[in-house]
């Protein structure tokens, strides 16, 4: 049986190399994430009970490879054998959506004016958003998520030396990746000042600043999706916002919070929107996720303030009103946050059951 591992398709789609992905699992988990780009069909219950015409409808285009995605790369197995037998070229992904949680690609921005080329490091499936920022001849990553040798390559390529890895804030959603990155590249860590985590690290305040010869890290405290949520402004043109603002919505305010903590943590996000929506319009928002699989588009996930600003109705309410409206529209906790949360308090990365905790979209964003 032929199979096909999560890089070898990774690479294949940012190439555009002709595939047609064949996503054969039940609607509801296809409705909560997918591979960009991929067809769909729900055969999984007749794959799983092995009916030779689980498949038999499904027209697909000529003389490509097709590569058949099951939620955790079996019952993609039965299908790609099945289309084998119709002599079509198929795979099955290894892994399935499981192992695809860690696939992801890139959209690179120069910035105008500016020694700055920012790279956005997006996981597709799971719609974590990293960046790795350089000018001259030295990068900052903000928020990893992926494995340290992703980052050490791409800021090779570029002739970089990765010399300061920051977090936006402790994640819910994901192992974060940036107390390993700043091990493996020497880099200095920077967290927002909190007492939360239990590994040493550089506490970033309300209005540090981080200056290199060519770049200008300013840091702007914004509490309300937690209580450290931390902005960073780069050369007063770019702001990395992590999840206190998106270009569609805001940050929920609710994890590891009871309701009259919402309600507090909610009052201080409205603060932070209208001190962030102070700065010029044109000021480039870069977000910490998505809530959609990313394709393989090169471009950019961002807006400006002033897009936003037109765009999310929510932040023109009055406080009282934007603190009902948050209440009433809080979207169901995302899987296994608490033992995340913890991990990442504790500054560790398993090197088993990875995919199981991360499994899932992102569910960081009210809007
Ligand atoms: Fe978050």
């Amino acid at each position: 049986m032929k199979t096909i591992d999560v890089e070898t398709l990774r690479t294949w789609l940012e190439e555009g190399r002709p595939v047609t992905v064949l996503d054969i699992r039940p609607i509801p988990e296809r409705v909560e994430w997918s591979i960009p780009g991929s067809m769909h069909v729900d055969a999984y219950n007749a794959l799983k009970e092995n009916d030779p015409k689980a498949l038999a409808e499904v027209e697909l285009p000529d003389n490509k490879p097709v590569v058949a995605v099951c939620a955790a790369g079996k019952t993609s197995l039965v299908a790609a054998q099945q289309l084998q037998t119709q002599g079509i070229h198929a795979l099955s992904l290894e892994g399935g959506m499981k192992a695809w949680s860690l696939a992801w690609n890139i959209a690179e921005v120069s910035v105008p004016n500016s020694p700055m080329h920012i790279v956005q490091v997006r996981r597709t499936g799971k719609g974590c958003l990293s960046y790795l920022i350089g000018a001259g001849d030295e990068a900052i990553v903000i928020d990893a998520s992926l494995d340290s040798q992703v980052y050490l390559d791409l800021a090779k390529r570029h002739g970089w030396q990765i010399t300061s890895v920051f977090e936006t804030h402790i994640h819910a959603d994901h192992l974060s990746r940036s107390r390993k990155l700043a091990e493996c590249s020497g880099a200095r860590l920077f967290l927002p000042d909190q007492q939360r985590v239990s590994f040493p690290f550089t506490a970033i305040h309300d209005g540090d600043t981080l200056a290199t010869p060519t770049m200008l890290l300013t840091a702007l405290h914004t509490p309300g999706h937690t209580l450290e949520s931390m902005c960073y402004l780069l050369n007063n043109h770019l702001l990395v916002t992590g999840d206190t603002l998106f270009p569609t919505g805001i940050g929920r305010p609710d994890l590891e919070a009871d309701e009259q903590q919402t309600r507090l943590r909610s009052t201080a996000l409205y603060h932070s929107l209208y001190k962030l929506l102070a700065l010029p319009s044109d000021t480039s928002v870069l977000p910490g996720h998505t809530s959609v699989p990313v394709p393989f588009d090169g471009i950019p996930i961002a807006a400006t303030l002033g897009q936003i600003d037109e765009e999310v109705g929510i932040i023109h309410a009055t406080r009282e009103v934007f603190i009902k409206q948050i209440m009433m529209r809080i979207p169901p906790t995302p899987p296994n946050y608490r033992q995340i949360v913890t991990l990442n308090e504790m500054g560790l990365l398993p090197e088993s059951n990875v995919m199981d905790l991360e499994v899932g979209a992102n569910r960081c964003a009210i809007s």
